[in-house]
């Protein structure tokens, strides 16, 4: 009898499984994933096919991109530029064996057992485990966390096959496609759209919607599709693909947009219209835990209608971001060894990888109008950051939205050099319960492209340094 078992490893499963060993529960993880050679594959999507091999591909393409165009006027010249995909590849595959075999030893070093094999809840206290070789096994749990993840979406229209692929597909092409066609300006659009463009091809993105990244602040959205097109992605919004064709090699794409049907060849499509919960036959319906979309319901705290049995990550409602899963994770073990964690859902930062960088926590300003509550944006540009100008990224801007009573910082949105972490410093201040005024009374290091956050909370009032305040 195991006090916890985890069904999934990914960062929402493993996670609260060491958690859960960390506190003293014996616990299990299941999982079914397995390498080409039968073992174990821990890590989920996140370290597999996604978070991480995907940020190995950006960081080399850009490193590829900014060798071939931007050194230049640094006085760097560089000779011909060759691109060793086969070596770019081995990078991100070596990064990801590097840190999924980590997860087996963290598994031993905490004490948590594993299984190999599919997880299905088949009583309040029983998991179902069916070997890869058929065999069955039960297991018995006084909690069981559901983590199993979620999976592409794939639409009637454009059917997965050689050249009409997942992310998955579009992590490992074999040579850079000449013409590649996107379904979907989402996050992962753009970041493996960049990835492929700054390698060479040329990329169509279509999209469904008339608005670009809807949920984002729209000042941000408006600076983003700008830079994108900037970089030559073709971005068609409020297009609707009406049907995919896989050729001998080529693909061929039908779209209305403007009620005008377009055709065009590619080489590769991808497909990313968004991912769905794997829920289908993870808990036996005996059990009546409900359902919703795909989602298995849960209260605040990740519990399912029956209170030992949880779910977590991106199985259950929420953005579907591995730090989400994560966190739920962990909150999930405390709970079940009588702490009182909780996650807070108000804070769960985003960030896309893209070049620029765009990342966001809080409210944005239409979230706030339709809330009607009233506030006050302060925004810097990394055009008047001496940093930002240092090393070549002066676009975009931070942008600090507070109450207009309290001065309590609501929300906070980057696109520019190190958005990523300059998010991070908000969300710390946020978690605070911080002002405006707290972030402007605090020194920052210079030159720093943080310092545009520090100038941003100083605008809300109007007291930026380094921009033109209009005075009245
Ligand atoms: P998963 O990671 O999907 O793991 C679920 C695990 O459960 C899998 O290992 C699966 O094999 C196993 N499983 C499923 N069913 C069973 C069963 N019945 N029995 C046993 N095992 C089972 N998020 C970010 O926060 N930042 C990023 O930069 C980011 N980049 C991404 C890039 C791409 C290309 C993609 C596709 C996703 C990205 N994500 C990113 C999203 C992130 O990967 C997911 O939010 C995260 O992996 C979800 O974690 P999870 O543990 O809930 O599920
Ligand atoms: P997404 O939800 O981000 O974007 C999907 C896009 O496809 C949307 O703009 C949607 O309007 C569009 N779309 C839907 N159906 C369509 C259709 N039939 N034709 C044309 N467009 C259509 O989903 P995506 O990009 O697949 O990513 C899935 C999830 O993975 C993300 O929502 C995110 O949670 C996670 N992720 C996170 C990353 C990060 O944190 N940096 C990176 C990559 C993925």
């Amino acid at each position: 009898m195991f006090d916890v078992v985890v069904i999934g490893s990914g960062p929402a499963g493993y996670v609260a499984a060491i958690k859960s060993a960390q506190l003293g529960l014996k616990t299990l993880c299941i999982e079914e994933s397995t390498d080409e050679k039968g073992n174990q594959n821990f890590g989920g999507t996140c370290l597999n096919v996604g978070c991480i091999p995907s940020k190995a591909l950006l960081d080399s393409s850009h490193r590829y991109f900014d060798a071939r165009r931007n050194l230049d006027n640094h006085g760097i010249v560089v000779g011909e530029l060759e691109l060793d995909l086969k070596s770019m590849m081995k990078r991100k595959d070596d990064i990801v064996e590097k840190l999924t075999s980590g997860i087996s030893g963290l598994f031993v070093a905490n004490k948590v057992k594993s299984m190999s094999g599919r997880g299905r809840v088949i009583s309040k206290n029983i998991v179902e485990v069916t070997k890869h070789n058929g065999d069955v096994d039960e297991i018995e749990a006084s909690n069981i966390i559901i983590a199993t993840g979620s999976k592409p979406i794939e639409i009637p229209v454009a059917k997965f096959g050689n050249h009409i692929v997942d992310s998955t597909g579009a992590l490992s092409f074999d040579k850079v496609p000449k013409k590649l066609g996107i379904v979907g300006a989402g996050i992962i659009g753009l970041e493996l759209g960049s990835v492929w463009s700054r390698l060479g091809s040329n990329v169509t993105v279509i999209e469904a919607l008339n608005d670009f990244l809807p949920m984002t602040d729209s000042d941000i959205s408006k600076e983003a599709i700008k830079e994108f097109k900037s970089q030559g992605l073709d971005i068609h919004l409020g297009s609707k693909v009406t049907n995919a064709k896989e050729l001998k090699n080529k693909v061929k794409v039908k779209y209305i947009n403007d009620d005008k049907e377009i055709e065009k060849e590619f080489d590769k499509l991808i497909v990313s219209v968004g991912r769905m919960p794997n829920s289908s036959d993870v808990i036996s319906e005996s059990l009546s835990i409900p359902i919703n979309n795909g989602f298995i319901e849960v209260n605040e705290f990740c519990q399912t209608s029956i209170p030992n049995i949880w779910a977590i990550g991106d199985v259950v409602r929420g953005p579907m971001l591995a730090h989400k899963g994560s966190e739920e994770g962990v909150m999930v073990a405390e709970r079940i060894a009588e702490k009182h964690n909780q996650v807070n859902y108000e804070l769960v930062p985003s960030v896309i990888y893209t070049h620029p960088e765009i990342a966001w926590v809080g409210k944005n300003e239409q979230e706030l109008k339709d809330e009607g509550i009233e506030y006050k944006v302060g925004k810097f540009p990394f055009a008047a950051s001496g940093r930002a100008l240092a090393v070549d990224q002066s676009s975009g801007f931070v942008k600090v939205i507070s109450c207009i009573n309290t001065d309590t910082i609501l929300g906070v949105h980057v696109i520019g050099p190190a958005a990523a972490e300059i998010v991070q410093q908000a969300l710390i201040s946020m978690e605070f319960g911080a002002s405006s005024e707290d972030i402007a009374l605090t020194m920052f290091s210079h030159p720093t492209v943080s310092e545009a956050f520090h100038e941003a909370a100083l605008a809300t009032d109007n007291q930026a340094i380094h921009i033109g305040n209009k005075r009245k």
